[in-house]
């Protein structure tokens, strides 16, 4: 596994950085493979990349031969202020579809909550992405985040979904008294490329913990996330450095 780390003065300045990055990978992807596979991070963090993303809809990319996965997805409606479908769908999808004419937006896949199963709803997603990723089972480039508790995707402490190895699957997260649906360390560790956009304070003590604490990965799901034969980025902005590595990294 190589790692790489890009560290920011400012959480605009990280957006942009990983905007830049994301349109140079899927052209990559499309130049290698002839198609681009993305899946999308949730939480708050990655809206500006999105929005910045909708902008640049009009580069030179052929948006049709990129197909948009989700990571993660709560257990609401697609219409519901905490679904990742319509964070993504407000914050790029309906912007580049204004913005150009409709073959300015990839291809996406929502997960399928409407089923109102959780269960049924993560198997039907893991057939989707089957489909999509067709013999090679590997994604192109996988978005993340990390939450307070070193979660990533809706891979939560102390859940079962860390035990996993099935692709995507329905996970009951105490601490909300809800399903979540995610995909697993093992189908992200076979991607090309995974990508983690890390910004604000709040986030040091956890990035402390999964970089230099002790390796307990059910304490500290982001720890899981080693690609096999993968590339590892992170996207951080200076506050979000650990204080240990801010004279090393943050320059
Ligand atoms: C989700 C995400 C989750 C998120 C982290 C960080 O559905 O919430 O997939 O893993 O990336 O919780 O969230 P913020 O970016 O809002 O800090």
């Amino acid at each position: 596994m190589n790692s790489n780390v890009v560290v920011k003065p400012s959480a605009e300045e990280v957006a942009s950085a990983a905007c830049f990055w994301l349109i140079d990978s899927i052209r990559q992807s499309i130049e290698q493979r002839g198609r681009c596979v993305l899946a999308l991070s949730g939480g708050s963090t990655p809206k500006r990349l999105y929005e910045l993303i909708a902008c640049s809809c009009l580069t030179s990319l052929d948006w049709s031969k990129v197909h948009l996965l989700w990571g993660d997805e709560r257990n609401v409606p697609s219409d519901h202020l905490e679904s990742n479908f319509r964070m993504v769908r407000i914050g790029w999808l309906d912007p580049a579809t204004s913005i150009g004419s409709g073959e300015q937006v990839p291809n996406f896949y929502p997960v399928p909550i409407h089923v109102h199963d959780p269960q049924k709803a993560a198997y039907q997603y893991g057939q989707t992405i089957r489909s999509v990723l067709g013999d090679t089972c590997r994604i192109d480039i996988v978005l993340l985040g990390l939450g307070d508790d070193a979660h990533t995707a809706s891979l939560f402490p102390e859940t079962q979904a860390l035990d996993s190895t099935d692709g995507f699957v329905a996970n009951y997260v105490p601490k909300f008294e809800s399903f979540r649906l995610t995909m697993t360390a093992s189908l992200i560790n076979r991607a090309r490329n995974v990508a983690f956009l890390v910004c604000g304070e709040s986030k040091a003590p956890a990035l402390e913990v999964v970089w230099h604490g002790p390796k307990d990965p059910v304490l500290y799901p982001a720890q899981a996330i080693n690609p096999v034969e993968g590339q590892l980025w992170w996207f951080l902005d200076s506050a979000a450095l650990p204080p240990c590595d801010r004279v090393a990294l943050d320059h």
